[in-house]
């Protein structure tokens, strides 16, 4: 297949990176960052989480993080809700785009989000209903969509079971994760193209973390099935909490240089995002994990 003219990066770093990260970033150096991110040309900017403070600290600001930064108009700002307490939460501090998510395994969503996937599937619906009702609109993600730290490898259509079911809730989106970053191009392709029999390829996105090193690999399948939006964190920062061995997101630079090489559109300038990741490595006090930031910041 032909690969896409044009790809929507997806900037989870300011969420998916700094909830694992073992330094918590203040609130005024995340919402820095993300005023720096807001210049890049990036489309979507995910902010934060709305969960408990007791599970994941790094994210306990969430609130005062979307109600400091400087929304630009044409960037969405969303943040994740696993339920309707986090909804709400999220409404009232301002969010105009929310995230719910699951997970592909029974044990993963014990461990990330304390119940089982039916029930998630039960607390995410009263989400989605309050935000049709408030035009707010709800992306979906599937973790473990590859492998699961507890049950080994996950067969392609339990993910498309799960995927379609939240989906069905009135997702505008569902973002396929590779939570533990154990996926190789051929598992890829064929968890794809099982998925996309439940649901169209232009509503899916992908999201690799980079454990074994085969993100971009991973990524370039997906755009070769037609996936034309990516998960990405500026300066490769990330993880996940409850996923043991799981290292950071794809680094938003590294697909980035990629996409820009292949003369695929993104509309994000490398200088400002190198920029941005310059400034939360600083602050983080670790050099960035993106091999282009390591080649093109002479500073580090
Ligand atoms: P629970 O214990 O089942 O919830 O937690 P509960 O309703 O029984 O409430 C227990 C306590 O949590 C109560 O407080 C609630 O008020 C509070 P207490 O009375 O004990 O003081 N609570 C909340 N507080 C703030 N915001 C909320 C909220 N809900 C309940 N929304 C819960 C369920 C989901 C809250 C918990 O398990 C949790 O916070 N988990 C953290 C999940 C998380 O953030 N994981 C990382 C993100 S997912 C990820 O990284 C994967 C992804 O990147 C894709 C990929 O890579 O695959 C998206
Ligand atoms: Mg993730």
């Amino acid at each position: 297949m032909e690969l896409p003219s044009k790809v929507r990066m997806f900037e989870v770093g300011p969420r998916d990176g700094l909830q694992n990260e073992p330094t918590i970033i203040d609130t005024e150096t995340k919402i820095r960052l993300i005023d720096i991110l807001s210049t890049t040309g990036l489309s979507t900017i995910e902010v934060g989480s709305f969960v408990s403070a007791k599970w994941v600290p790094q994210m306990a600001d969430t609130a005062s993080v979307l109600k400091g930064i400087r929304k630009v108009p044409g960037i969405s700002y969303p943040v994740l809700t696993p339920n309707i307490k986090g909804f709400d939460r999220a409404v009232a501090a301002g969010a105009e785009e929310v995230a719910v998510f699951g997970a592909a395994t029974e044990s993963f969503s014990k461990a990330n989000i304390n119940c089982s996937i039916d029930e998630s599937l039960q607390r995410f619906a009263p989400v989605c209903s309050a935000a049709a009702k408030q035009n707010i609109r709800v992306r979906g993600y599937v973790s473990c969509v590859l492998g699961c730290p507890y049950e080994g490898i996950v067969k392609p259509n339990k993910v498309a079971e799960v995927a379609k079911k939240i989906f069905e809730l009135g997702c505008y989106e569902i973002s396929l994760g590779d939570t533990i970053g154990v996926g190789t191009p051929r598992n890829v392709e064929i968890m794809i193209n099982t998925v996309t029999q439940q649901i169209p390829l232009q509503k899916l996105s992908v999201h690799f973390h980079d454990t074994h090193g085969q993100a971009l690999a991973n990524i370039l399948t997906a755009l070769q099935c037609g996936i034309a939006s990516v998960d990405s964190a500026v300066s490769g920062l990330g993880g996940c909490p409850y996923a043991h061995g799981a290292s950071g997101n794809v680094a938003s630079e590294d697909v980035l240089y990629m996409l820009n090489g292949m003369g695929i559109e993104t509309g994000v300038d490398m200088d400002k995002l190198l920029q941005a990741s310059a400034f939360i490595s600083r602050a983080l006090g670790h050099p960035p994990t993106s091999k282009v930031a390591r080649a093109l910041l002479s500073d580090l």
